[in-house]
């Protein structure tokens, strides 16, 4: 929030009024002198961004809120200095509660959930959608973190997850370097992957703009030939997902449905 609404803000907790706006039928927050502070509605406006000051941005982020948060505030942070407004009427900070899975709950990566909340400030949901499938099913395959920061603290090395899930994505991590889930090294690693993911979507935001884009990760076959049988539209219809997923056998042995082994 830049100072002229932090004013705005202030002043109208001195002289509030509550009115009904003519016309709107909303009844409204109103400070007895301005109209009410206007938050534009979505989307809000995309310019080209530097994907490098974007991954920058974001490892600095995550030593101050975490992955969603260094995530969220990589892009909207570099926007908001880019254009002011809207972007300064934001609650960055509320993006935190993504850390470690949200809320420390090893579900979704933090790093994805903050992109993803960014995307949906910045395009619609069928848009948003595809780009978010599109890093999603990026993350599964591509071996991470793929961005090395100016000034990092360690060097480290790079796994393929196979899953958007913070527990399976740190847990790979870990096996395969040796170091503790609780380790400084483990906590670079997710900081490189903030920035790593950060800087991927401003590759593809900056895509989008230039109307370059073109798709170009899907969900892999072994996954949509399960859906095709198990998802909303298949004959079992037992699995409710449409978006994706990057690898289904990692949590379920394989079977056999009509003479075949899946
Ligand atoms: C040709 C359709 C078909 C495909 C493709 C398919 N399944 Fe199934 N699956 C079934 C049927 C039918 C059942 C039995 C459902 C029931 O008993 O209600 C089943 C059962 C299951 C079960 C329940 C437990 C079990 O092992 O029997 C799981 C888990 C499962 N499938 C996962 C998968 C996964 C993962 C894939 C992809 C690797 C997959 N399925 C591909 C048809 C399919
Ligand atoms: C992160 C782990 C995980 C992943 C990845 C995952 N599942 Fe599951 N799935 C579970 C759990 C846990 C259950 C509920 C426990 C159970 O019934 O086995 C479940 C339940 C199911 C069932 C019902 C099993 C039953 O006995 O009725 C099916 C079918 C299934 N999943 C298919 C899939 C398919 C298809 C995919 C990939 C698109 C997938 N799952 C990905 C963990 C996972």
């Amino acid at each position: 929030m830049d100072s002229s609404n932090r004013r705005r803000f202030v002043k109208n907790v001195g002289g509030i009024a509550i009115g009904a706006v003519a016309g709107s039928g909303v009844t409204r927050l109103l400070s007895s002198d301005e109209a009410p502070l206007a938050i534009p509605a979505l989307p809000w406006p995309y310019v080209d961004l530097d994907p490098i000051a974007v991954a920058e941005r974001a490892y600095l982020g995550y030593s101050n809120g975490g992955c969603m948060y260094g995530a969220f505030e990589g892009i909207i942070g570099e926007l908001r200095t880019k254009l002011g407004a809207p972007f300064d009427t934001f609650p960055t900070t509320m993006m935190k509660y993504g850390g470690g899975g949200v809320a420390g709950w090893g579900s979704l990566c933090g790093a994805l959930n903050g992109v993803a909340a960014a995307i949906y400030l910045l395009k619609d949901s069928k848009t948003g959608n595809d780009l978010i499938s599109e890093i999603f099913n990026w993350y599964g395959v591509e071996k991470l973190p793929n961005y090395r920061p100016k000034t990092p603290k360690f060097e480290i090395a790079t796994t393929i997850s196979e899953s958007q899930l913070c527990h399976v994505s740190v847990t790979k991590w870990a096996n395969h370097t040796g170091f503790k889930t609780g380790s400084p090294e483990r906590a670079e690693r997710c900081a490189w992957l903030t920035a790593s993911v950060a800087k991927y979507t401003t590759e593809l935001l900056n895509k989008q703009l230039a109307g370059t884009y073109q798709r170009a990760h899907q969900t892999p076959a072994k996954v949509t030939l399960c859906l095709q049988c198990h998802g909303p539209s298949g004959t079992v219809a037992n699995v409710h997902i449409t978006g994706g997923q990057s690898n289904c056998t990692s949590c379920h042995h394989r079977h056999w449905a009509g003479g075949v082994e899946f």
